[in-house]
């Protein structure tokens, strides 16, 4: 068995310090949270929009935080970063051979693929909220695919990268999603697909492969789809997700962490 703890869409800022929601306690709050009840995790994820301007002094403000945690987290990149500034601040993250924040974790049984969605540099806003792999990036996937042999994949990624119901965030989603699918399909390999970006929990398959996204640790997107503001957003209690890869499958939880005093069951 290995599990994976899964948090997405933290946006940290040194400007939102003072808002309402505080991005920093809210992730410290859900990483103490899952780090005291999964003593047992193997990896965590946090995949993407680390920060929410991409400025250096914000990236500054997540290295103090995780520093905090006797852990390590493995950083992805959403469409709220800035590559060059993540790097500057965390140079010691692994990259391809391109440059591109995307890496593979290999466990017994399977491999972790995490991709970089980011649709940058230029940071040409609003087009560059939606996400894009290029021709260098599918083709690094196809390779890491071809290469897993007998392992089974778990791709973990930013953007969604299929229509997801919210239309305001479909405008957004991963653009060129169906030459992603046909890379995916061409192996047959990959078991599952978490994502980010949509502030929301949701599940599904498409093109016949499993897929779950996560609430953020900061606001949620609304439940209504028709909206076409990307960046409406409801302070609900923020959430973080748990992968347990069994022999046989696949088991996905969400914990909203601020809901119940787990301590009372213990
Ligand atoms: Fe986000
Ligand atoms: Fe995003």
């Amino acid at each position: 068995m290995t599990k994976i703890i899964v948090f997405t869409d933290i946006h940290f800022s040194v400007e939102h310090l003072e808002r309402e929601i505080n991005p920093v306690e809210r992730f410290e709050a859900g990483a103490t949270h899952a780090l005291k009840y999964n003593p047992d995790v193997d990896h965590i994820i946090i995949t993407g929009d680390l920060t929410h301007y991409g400025d250096v002094p914000s990236y500054e403000l997540l290295r103090e935080s995780l520093s905090k945690f006797d852990c390590t987290f493995e950083l992805m990149l959403g469409n709220h970063d800035n590559r060059e500034n993540f790097l500057s601040v965390f140079p010691e993250t692994v990259v391809d051979e391109n440059g591109h924040v995307q890496r593979v974790i290999d466990t017994n049984t399977h491999r972790l693929i995490l991709l970089d969605t980011l649709d940058g540099p230029p940071y040409d806003y609003p087009l560059s909220h939606r996400g894009m792999l290029c021709d260098k990036r599918l083709s690094w996937l196809d390779t890491q695919l071809a290469s897993a042999e007998a392992k089974r994949c778990i791709i973990f990624m930013h953007h969604h990268p299929h229509d997801a119901g919210f239309r305001a965030m479909d405008t957004i989603k991963l653009v060129n999603g169906n030459e992603f699918y046909d890379v995916i399909e061409r192996h047959n390999t990959v078991q599952h697909i978490s994502f980010g970006h949509i502030h929301r929990t949701v599940s599904g398959q498409h093109r016949g492969v499993p897929f779950s996204g996560f609430k953020s640790t900061v606001g949620q997107m609304p439940m209504i789809f028709n909206t076409m503001d990307f960046h409406a957003e409801t302070n609900e209690p923020a959430a973080y997700g748990i992968i347990d890869i069994g022999e046989h499958g696949i088991t996905v939880h969400t914990e909203d962490f601020e809901l119940t005093d787990l301590d009372q069951f213990l």
